[in-house]
């Protein structure tokens, strides 16, 4: 699709979006594998399906719903999507992050993306939240490249901060004080759709990362090219370490980051609060 098409339909989802709603979301959360547990703590909650709005692509993933729920979550106007697109699914760059664009035309401030993640640091305890300190794109592909919409973004944006210090604080402090164990972690993002060899393992430890993943960072560069602050939180979900690797199932994954969840839900709606 070209570019000018592309913004069309961006716009006509967010339009259709803004008068089945009565409010502005401030927050979107992108909810990852087994993690849609915080879509009940949602008040007064309005749930679209993808496939009525014009344009969306409809989610194909195990454990990912495909639809956006408006609500208040502990006051504060949020948009929650239930289920994303996965580069490993075939959709292009700009199909993935599709959703993105549309939070940045309805003006979402802060946008909260979760995934399921293996962890490469030897350290790393599964079933904890790893809140991201920054990541490393290793898919292949960037959802900029091509024609840039300047009304939406720069053509070089800055990389400096792409999980907003504030807010991974603010994530940091919450977990404290739920008594709620967290790791801090770089995410590195790769293609999919296969689970890594233990020597890509090695190649992606020393590359510097401690959890490894197939999402967010495409979401996470537009919600950047956007102007939109970003906070990030993988659940661990299985170990991704070459020296004692096992073989792993999408079923072990999805129990794990269910785990996690609960306790991810519990920081997020903490953070919310105190936006
Ligand atoms: N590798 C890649 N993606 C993943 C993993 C993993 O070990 N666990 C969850 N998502």
């Amino acid at each position: 699709m070209d570019v000018k098409d592309y913004k069309e339909s961006v716009e006509t989802a967010a339009e259709f979006l803004s008068e089945r709603i009565e409010f502005k979301p401030r927050v979107a959360i992108v909810l990852g594998s087994g993690l849609s547990g915080i879509a009940h703590s949602l008040q007064d909650p309005v749930t679209i399906p993808y496939s009525e709005i014009p344009s969306f692509p409809v989610s194909t993933a195990p454990g990912h719903k495909g639809e956006l729920i408006f609500g208040k979550l502990n006051g504060k106007n949020t948009m929650l999507m239930n289920g994303r697109f996965h580069f490993y699914e075939g959709y292009t760059m700009q199909q993935v992050t599709f959703p993105v664009r549309v939070m940045q035309l309805l003006e979402v401030e802060v946008l909260i993306v979760t995934n399921a993640a293996g962890g490469l640091n030897p350290t790393f305890e599964v079933a904890r939240p790893m809140i991201i300190t920054d990541h490393i794109n290793c898919m292949g592909d960037n959802p900029l490249r091509g024609p840039n919409v300047e009304e939406w973004g720069p053509r070089f944006p800055d990389m400096s901060e792409p999980y907003d210090i504030q807010l991974r604080e603010l994530a940091l402090q919450v977990a404290k004080e739920e008594g709620i164990p967290v790791h801090e972690g770089v995410y590195v993002a790769v293609a999919g759709p296969n689970f890594e060899t233990p020597a890509e393992l090695k190649m992606l430890r020393w590359f510097g990362a401690d959890a490894v993943g197939m999402s967010t960072v495409p979401e996470v560069i537009v919600a950047r090219h956007g102007g939109i602050r970003v906070l990030g939180i993988s659940a661990i979900s299985d170990r991704a370490v070459a020296d004692d690797l096992k073989p792993l199932t999408a079923q072990e994954v999805l129990e794990n980051a269910e785990k996690a969840g609960e306790k991810m839900a519990n920081i997020i709606s903490k953070v919310v609060d105190r936006l």
